[in-house]
């Protein structure tokens, strides 16, 4: 996409497709787009089953198990000594046609949504999970912030989805909302309500200097056990990109459920598109708790564990992309599925006042891989 005053450099729209019925060769096609685009939004999907849409991702890594990237319903909604994941803060359905689909969405979605009677959907806020987040007021005015900046996966257990894709139902009307990053650098961008913002990580790679480059290259990062109930209590910056040094809020060791060491994730920085072999600088850093450093390939490692460490040291790489002109708030429409390759972006929702703007519905899927990334 050729965007006035921007770098970025990724994403691509496909018209005249219609995934419910996808041969081959146009699967082929698709594949070669999502991996050479990073982001690619497919128009018309109104009609797409939720079975198919299911499908549709699978087919990019047949091998995987059919099963959502975060795992079941039930994993999610865990809660242990009575707290909750981070992930079920808000509230968590599937399609029941389709187990796989899970339904992001907020406010009430009508009578009978796909088999979901009657359902209103509790979207978090970063008003509960970020520090010094906007008034009520303000929010209701049109500020938003961008909410945590992720990749669609577990760290746990499972290994991160190659693709999500993300189909949009129904969208919030009104005006346009200010993104506010409200950490001292004045930045700000427009959003249309609703919307996705992405930064593409193989773009990031590109930015480092030799010597980051050959760090990033040689080094690993663990991530914490269960990671999302690690920082369920913590709040995150005001561009949901780290958690501030010294908050000292995640749950401690002898809190935590028990974990296996072998379901424990230790996965390499720097990861590779599958199609074109781009790297990509590729590190989930607020659940990370380790970092393997090695400055070459025969340096000694140096191990960094303490958390705010780790952060501190993974910050300013996430940061050089969240500015106004490496991110992209997705132009996708009503009927429209944005997929993207998940293993080479990051992502973050923007929310909305739901009470003056209305519902918004999405249905995401992405399929916990069939091997690590590499
Ligand atoms: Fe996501």
């Amino acid at each position: 996409m050729e965007l006035p005053g921007s770098n970025v450099n990724f994403g691509a729209f496909v018209e005249g497709i219609d995934l419910n019925d996808v041969n081959e060769d146009t699967f082929a096609q698709l594949r070669n787009a999502v991996y050479e685009n990073q982001l690619v939004i497919i128009k018309g999907q109104q009609a797409l089953t939720p079975s198919n849409h299911f499908d549709f991702v699978h087919r990019f890594d047949p091998t995987a198990q059919a099963l959502h990237g975060h795992g079941t319903l039930k994993s999610v909604k865990e809660t242990w000594k009575g707290a909750p994941s981070l992930l079920a803060l808000g509230s968590v359905y599937n399609i029941p046609e389709a187990p796989g689909v899970r339904l992001v969405a907020a406010g009430w979605q009508g009578e009978d949504h796909y088999g979901l009677k009657d359902i209103t959907y509790d979207a978090t806020t970063i008003r509960k999970t970020q520090v010094n987040p906007p008034t009520k007021e303000e929010m209701d005015a049109g500020v938003v912030r961008f909410g945590r900046w992720h990749i669609d996966c577990a760290a746990y257990d499972l290994d991160p989805p190659k693709v999500t894709a993300l189909r949009c139902l129904k969208l919030p009307q009104g005006r346009e909302q200010t993104i506010r990053w409200d950490d001292g650098s004045g930045m700000e961008m427009k959003t249309r309500p609703g919307r996705t913002a992405y930064y593409n990580c193989e773009q990031l790679y590109e930015m480092l200097t030799a010597e980051e480059k050959a760090m990033a290259d040689n080094s690993l990062v663990t991530y914490a056990p269960h990671p999302y109930k690690w920082i369920s209590g913590c709040q995150q910056d005001t561009i949901g990109i780290t958690i501030p040094q010294g908050q000292g809020k995640e749950v401690p060791q002898d809190q935590m459920p028990a974990f296996e060491f072998s379901k424990v994730k230790k996965y390499p920085m720097v990861w590779h598109n599958e199609v074109t072999g781009k790297p990509a600088f590729m590190v989930h850093a607020i659940i990370a708790q380790k970092l393997h450093i090695k400055r070459a390939a025969n340096d000694v490692e140096l191990v960094i564990d303490d958390v705010d460490e780790v952060r501190k040291f993974l910050y300013p790489f996430a940061r050089r992309m969240v500015t106004p002109e490496n991110v992209l708030v997705a132009p996708y429409e009503e009927g429209d599925i944005a997929v993207w390759n998940n293993r080479g972006m990051q992502h973050g929702f923007l929310e909305y006042p739901v009470d003056i703007m209305g519902p918004r519905t999405m249905h995401q899927v992405n399929i916990a891989a069939s091997c690590p990334p590499s």
